[in-house]
């Protein structure tokens, strides 16, 4: 049986991260909203990868409702290179405890260039970064959150989809 790659990806650092490992598992690639639900037993292996925004995943709601009774790989990909306390909420936000048992949960380091952002996003973009600035001793994340507002970042690499792939194939023998 064969295996796919879903992603949501709106700057294109997931579809990146999901056609390396597509590529690398030898799996089909597909943008989730073509994915079709009746689709879903063709599949053994199902990956999911999307960006986070403002905390949540992107689609993790029918993704979730989707494979309630089909454990998936899923990952996350978000603006912060690997903060443990990030990724914490990252999951907290997104996920009850017992979907992190039956799904298997990554973390990929994405990146982030604020001067991309238009319209309504832009304007609370704005207003978080003059909170930042003007609050005073600032955690280590809040620090990196500010330098992201001036500098862009991109962690995106190929090294980061190891344990996906590995983990992936250790299921398999
Ligand atoms: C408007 C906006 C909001 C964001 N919110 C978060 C966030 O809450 N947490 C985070 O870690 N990264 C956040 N990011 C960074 C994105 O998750 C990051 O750019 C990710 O790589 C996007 O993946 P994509 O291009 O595949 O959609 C945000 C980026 C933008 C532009």
């Amino acid at each position: 049986m064969k295996g796919i790659v879903l992603y949501k990806s709106k700057y294109g650092h997931t579809k990146q991260y999901a056609t390396w490992i597509a590529d690398d598992l030898d799996f089909e690639l597909k943008d989730f909203s073509k994915f079709n639900k009746r689709d879903i037993d063709s599949y053994e292996t199902i990956i999911f990868g999307s960006g986070v925004y403002m905390g949540k995943m992107n689609q993790i709601k029918p993704i979730l409702k989707m494979f309630s009774n089909k454990p998936m790989i899923i990952f996350a990909c978000a603006g912060n290179p690997g903060l443990e306390k990030e990724i914490n909420d990252i999951k907290e936000t997104n996920f009850n405890p017992k979907d992190l048992t039956y799904h298997k949960f990554f973390y990929l380091p994405g990146g982030v260039d604020f001067s991309k952002v238009k319209g309504f996003m832009k304007l609370l973009i704005n207003m978080f970064h003059f909170i930042l600035k003007h609050k005073k001793n600032l955690t280590n994340d809040e620090k990196q959150i500010l330098k992201g507002y001036t500098d862009p970042t991109y962690y995106v690499d190929k090294k980061y989809i190891k344990d996906i792939v590995d983990y992936v194939k250790s299921n398999k023998k």
